[in-house]
């Protein structure tokens, strides 16, 4: 299959694309918008009664928050973004062997999305997606270049899946439910989606990642320190600011569902920049497909009283948020009772 990733031929061209412009109202505009000067911040390394009330009001009012002193070494994270970008830096011959759009296939390497070739506007990205989960059933599948790749993304997966669990745990006791609620069927998929945005020629006429809000339980992701992540907040698009060593943590959809909308999925784009490559490391905490979903209450053992929303499998929720099209509000009318 041919190789179109942004990497591979971005390096030759000094315009953009005609097929990467967006129409007028769906680009990002001139304007440099604001970085958000009240995005939450959490601090992982203080007492644990102001880390739960934090959690819970980021995830009601924002959808989202930044965690900082989580535990994870300064030293991992830059490998970690160094090999990514090692990776999406090989010669297009190499990344060849990886490229695959089949949304089955145990490690994909894509550009834009999986629709690219239905696409009226392509996005300036390109991903390389894989499980972590148990480690030793996934390694076999995932890429053998550059040489320390394996090692390192195996070190970076078994420590972002500790934070995963401090935070799904922080999460259950904040919602009210046992300690652990959220772990098992929930979050049984450790999904590695990792994104490369080149320098882009014309960042305002471009978009690096649609708007969208993540489908899943909640995702982890590691942002470096090049700005490009938006959230919609009040109608409006406000940068995230890149915190040295912080991890952004994305309240997902399910998250919304089973808390009765307790908490929040906030929406949220990529934009690029012209002058240096960014790599965004999203780790998705997946429930299982056939898991059982509906809000909950009484320590997790219960439905709610008055639930907003009815009972699906996963699958079903992922079904329905392909037919509309990913388009959340659209999806939540459909569960609403
Ligand atoms: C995602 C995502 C944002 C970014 O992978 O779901 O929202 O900054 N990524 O790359
Ligand atoms: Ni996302």
């Amino acid at each position: 299959m041919e190789n179109k990733l942004v990497s591979s031929w971005c390096k030759n061209v000094q315009t953009l694309p005609e097929s990467y412009i967006f129409p007028p109202d769906e680009r990002p505009g001139e304007i440099a918008v604001p970085l958000s000067g009240s995005s939450p911040i959490i601090d992982f390394n203080t007492d644990h009664a102001l880390i739960l009330q934090q959690v819970n009001k980021a995830g009601q009012d924002f959808g989202y928050f930044q965690v900082i002193n989580h535990g994870i070494s300064e030293t991992l994270l830059e490998e970690t973004v160094s090999v990514f970008k090692e990776f999406f830096n090989m010669p297009a011959e190499e990344q060849a062997n990886y490229y695959s759009v089949d949304p089955n296939s145990k490690c994909r390497l894509y550009t834009s999305t999986y629709n690219y070739s239905n696409e009226d506007t392509h996005y300036w990205r390109d991903n390389l997606t894989h499980n972590c989960h148990p480690l030793e059933d996934n390694l076999p599948f995932w890429p053998e270049k550059p040489a320390n790749y394996r090692e390192v993304v195996s070190a970076y997966s078994v420590e972002t899946k500790k934070l995963i669990t401090k935070i799904s745990d922080v999460i259950s006791e904040g919602l009210g439910f046992e300690k652990g609620y959220l772990g098992g069927e929930l979050s049984k998929v450790q999904l590695l989606s990792v994104n490369y945005y080149p320098p882009c020629p014309d960042p305002n006429l471009a978009l690096g990642m649609h708007s969208h809000c993540d489908p899943n339980l909640f995702t982890v992701l590691y942002q470096g320190n090049v700005y490009g992540l938006q959230i919609l907040k009040d109608g409006k698009w406000t940068g995230v600011e890149p915190l040295p060593n912080a991890f952004v943590v994305f309240i997902g959809c399910q998250l919304q569902i089973i808390s009765n909308d307790k908490l929040k999925s906030v929406t949220h784009r990529a934009v690029t920049n012209p002058k240096e490559a960014r790599v965004s490391v999203g780790t998705f905490v997946i429930p299982s497909s056939d898991c059982h979903i509906e809000p909950v209450s009484d320590l997790g053992k219960t439905s709610t009283k008055n639930p907003l929303y009815k009972a699906y499998q996963y699958k079903e929720f992922l079904h329905t948020y392909a037919t509309k099209h990913g388009d959340f509000e659209a999806v939540l009318q459909f569960y609403k009772l």
